[in-house]
């Protein structure tokens, strides 16, 4: 058994900082960065970067000399470290140093309350700033009814915004291009939503990125395309002569060509 977690006892104090990512243009898109004591939701199809985007908050906080947790739900611990060590993030290093935990979450084996429970514990007694959830759609696999996963969010949440900690958290979509559904709707907890799509043009499926929602300040209202490779995250310049990005199919409205150029034409 796990007692509820009932936030509205765990009032905290803090200082409101802003989190950079270390990424110019993401830290542009976002009005200077992410707040500490709010929550990200990172939304897109499958396979556009939402894990990335995790993992370079958590390396920045780390390289900042702060904790990181990260809560991961679907992935193979293995796969997803030489994956992010390609793409230029030491996960094992991080960890070596002992200021990013990671956590490989078996949602069959998971009780209603038990994960928040072990979020809390690992925050309390870890000093830690930045929380990763990736993903959602594993953490809901753990709680079939949709009502008790929001509830069980919306707590958790509560009680690490107190804290401080900024929260990160990952949502696959449903589809690739074009209409897409989420299999839970938790942008309404999120105080920031970023959103990810793929998009068609010029014969490339090219990627863009988009601050759908930010409760805490200003932000970009652009779409920018963005690149992954060995370097990393590359963002662009907003794609300001585009229409129906965010719906995959873009038209071009315009005389200059601001998409990014290709490295391996
Ligand atoms: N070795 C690699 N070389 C080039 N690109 C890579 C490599 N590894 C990953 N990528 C790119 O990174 C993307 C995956 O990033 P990430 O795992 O963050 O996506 P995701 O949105 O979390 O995916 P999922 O929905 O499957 O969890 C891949 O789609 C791929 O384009
Ligand atoms: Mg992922």
């Amino acid at each position: 058994m796990f007692p509820r977690l009932v936030a509205a006892e765990h009032r905290g104090t803090y200082q409101r900082q802003q989190l950079t990512s270390g990424i110019p243009e993401m830290d542009a898109l976002l009005g200077g960065g992410i707040e500490t004591g709010s929550s990200t939701l990172i939304l897109g199809p499958a396979g556009t970067g939402k894990s990335l985007i995790t993992m370079i908050f958590a390396a920045a906080a780390v390289a900042r000399g702060e904790k990181a947790a990260l809560f991961i739900f679907d992935e193979e611990m293995g796969l997803l470290f030489d994956r992010m060590k390609y793409l230029g993030i030491d996960l094992q290093a991080l960890h070596d140093s002992g200021n990013l935990m990671i956590e490989q979450v078996d949602a069959a084996e998971l009780s209603p309350g038990e994960f928040s429970h072990r979020v809390r514990r690992c925050v309390d007694q870890g000093d830690i700033k930045t929380v990763i959830i990736d993903s959602i759609n594993g953490y809901q696999a753990a709680m079939p009814e949709e009502n008790a996963l929001v509830l069980h969010m919306h707590e958790l949440l509560l009680y690490l915004n107190r804290k401080g900690a900024a929260t990160f958290m990952t949502v696959a979509q449903h589809g690739l291009v074009g209409d897409m559904q989420a299999p839970v709707d938790i942008t309404y907890l999120a105080d920031t939503v970023i959103l990810l799509r793929y998009f068609e043009a010029l014969g490339k499926v090219r990627r863009a990125i988009s601050i759908i929602k930010k409760r805490t300040g200003s932000h970009e209202s652009t779409i920018r395309e963005y690149r992954i490779s060995s370097q990393g995250m590359t963002i662009g310049e907003p794609l300001e002569a585009f229409q129906g990005v965010l719906r995959g199919v873009p038209t071009y409205h315009g005389a200059s060509m601001p998409l990014l150029v290709d490295e391996n034409p």
